[in-house]
C-alpha cells in the first residue's frame, strides 16, 4: 500500500463522522466533491417529502397552514438554522433566494445608518452580491466601491454605511477573518453582512460572538437543502427592533389576516418575511436538517481541515500540473481549487470518469469536500484520476 493509501485508510478508519455517510444517497461508482454546489440528498427525505405532497397538501389541504405548521416553518427552520451558523434563536428566518436576501440585507443596512452613503463590495465576491449590491445602490442613491475583504480596515471610513462579504470567497475557497473585518466595520460606523453560502454546514460560525449585523447564506450547498431550497436571513439580536427592511409583505405584517391597508411590521423575526412561504422546498429543508442533529461542528471542521489538506498532499504527488490556490490551514473552507491548463475539459474528462466537481474560468478546478459524507479514500482516488487525465 502507498503512504498516501495508508494515510486515507488510517483516517477514515478513525473518522468520528464516518456513520454520516451511510445517511446520505451516494453510489459508490461516483467520488462526490460538487457538494458546495448541491448538497446530496439524505436517505430520508423522499419519504418526508412525499407526506408533504400527498398527506398534507393531498389531505390536509388549506388545513396544513394551521394544523401542519406551515405558517410558522419559516422561523422554526430558522431556529435549526441558528445553531449551525450560531445565531440566536428567533433571529434567523428562512424563505426567498440568497440574491433576495442580500438585497434585504442591504437596504436594511442603508436605512440604519442615515448619512452615509456607500457600499463596499467584496471585489472578490460571487456575482449576484455585487449585482444587488449595485440595484440597491442605484435605488437609494448610494454609490458602491469593490474592496479585497483584507483591505476593509483600511478602506472603510466615514461614509461606509454597510461593508457586503463573503465568508468562503467561492473561487479560491480561502476563509475570511470574520471577527477582525467585522470589527473593522463597526470601528467606522458602518455594518456589515456576512454571506455565509460556503461556510454554512461546512465549518463553526459565530455570528453572535462576532457581532455580526447581518448574514445570508444558500441552504442547498453543505446544508443539504435540495435543489433551488430557500436561503437564510440573521439578524443581530439588538438591530431587530429597528430592522426596517424593504421587502415587506402581508407575510411580514403583524396581523396577515386583518388584511390591512396599513403596513404595520411584525415584531420578531417574521418581520423579515416577504410572501407565501415555499412549503415544499421549505419542508424538505427541514428534512435535510436531520442529520445534523448530533454533530459537532468542532469535529466537523476538524475532519473537513484534514480533508483538504490530505487532498492537497495527494495532488501535488499525483498531479503536479495542478496547482492548489487554496490558502493552507485555517484560512480555507471546506474546498479545494486545482489551477490547470484547459480546466473546463480536464473537468468534463473528471466527471466523464466519475469524479464530480466543477470548473470556474478561466483556469480553476473546484473540488468541494462535505465532511458529513465524504471519505479520504475519495480524496486519494479524485487525486489518481486528476493524475491520469492530467499526464
Ligand atoms: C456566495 C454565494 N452567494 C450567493 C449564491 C447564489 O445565490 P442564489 O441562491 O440567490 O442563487 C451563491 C451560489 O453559488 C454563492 O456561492
Amino acid at each position: 500500500m502507498s503512504e498516501l493509501a495508508e494515510r486515507a485508510a488510517k483516517a477514515d478508519a478513525n473518522d468520528p463522522l464516518a456513520a454520516k455517510r451511510d445517511l446520505f444517497d451516494l453510489d459508490d461508482g461516483v467520488i462526490y466533491l460538487d457538494g458546495n454546489s448541491l448538497g446530496a440528498l439524505p436517505r430520508h427525505v423522499p419519504a418526508r417529502v412525499a407526506d408533504v405532497l400527498t398527506r398534507q397538501w393531498g389531505r390536509m389541504r388549506i388545513r396544513g397552514w394551521t394544523e401542519e405548521g406551515w405558517w410558522d416553518a419559516p422561523q422554526r427552520i430558522g431556529d435549526r438554522i441558528a445553531p449551525l451558523v450560531g445565531a440566536a434563536p428567533g433571529h434567523v428566518v428562512v424563505g426567498d433566494s440568497t440574491s433576495v436576501n442580500i438585497f434585504r440585507a442591504v437596504v436594511s443596512a442603508l436605512r440604519m445608518t442615515p448619512g452615509r452613503g456607500e457600499i463596499l463590495v467584496d471585489a472578490t465576491t460571487f456575482p449576484t452580491d455585487g449585482y444587488v449590491a449595485a440595484s440597491a445602490a442605484r435605488l437609494t442613491g448610494a454609490t458602491i466601491r469593490p474592496v479585497e475583504p483584507k483591505n476593509v480596515p483600511d478602506e472603510v471610513g466615514d461614509d461606509t454605511a454597510v461593508v457586503l462579504l463573503n465568508h468562503v470567497d467561492y473561487r479560491s475557497g480561502r476563509l475570511h477573518d470574520m471577527g477582525a473585518l467585522t470589527a473593522a466595520a463597526h470601528a467606522a460606523g458602518a455594518r456589515v453582512i456576512w454571506d455565509l453560502s460556503h461556510s454554512a454546514g461546512a465549518l463553526p460560525v459565530d455570528l453572535l460572538q462576532h457581532n455580526v449585523d447581518f448574514a445570508v447564506g444558500c441552504t442547498y450547498k453543505y446544508l443539504n437543502g435540495g435543489p433551488g431550497a430557500p436561503a437564510f436571513f440573521a439578524v443581530r439580536p439588538d438591530l431587530l427592533p429597528v430592522l426596517d427592511q424593504p421587502l415587506g409583505g402581508w407575510c411580514s405584517h403583524r396581523e396577515p389576516f386583518a388584511m390591512d391597508p396599513e403596513y404595520v411590521a411584525a415584531e420578531g423575526i417574521a418581520k423579515a418575511r416577504a410572501g407565501t412561504p415555499e412549503i415544499v422546498s421549505l419542508l424538505t429543508l427541514d428534512a435535510s436538517l436531520d442529520v445534523w442533529d448530533d454533530v459537532d461542528l468542532a469535529q466537523l471542521r476538524a475532519k473537513s481541515l484534514a480533508l483538504t489538506e490530505f487532498f492537497v498532499d495527494c495532488a501535488r504527488e499525483l498531479a503536479p500540473a495542478a496547482r492548489s490556490v487554496t490558502p493552507a490551514g485555517e484560512d480555507r473552507g471546506s474546498q479545494v481549487s486545482l489551477s490547470c491548463v484547459d480546466a473546463e475539459k480536464v473537468m468534463a474528462e473528471l466527471i466523464a470518469r466519475g469524479v464530480v466537481g466543477d470548473h470556474r474560468p478561466p483556469d480553476l478546478l473546484r473540488f468541494g469536500f462535505t465532511p458529513l459524507y465524504t471519505r479520504f479514500a475519495d480524496a486519494l482516488r479524485a487525486a489518481e484520476i486528476l493524475g491520469e487525465i492530467l499526464a
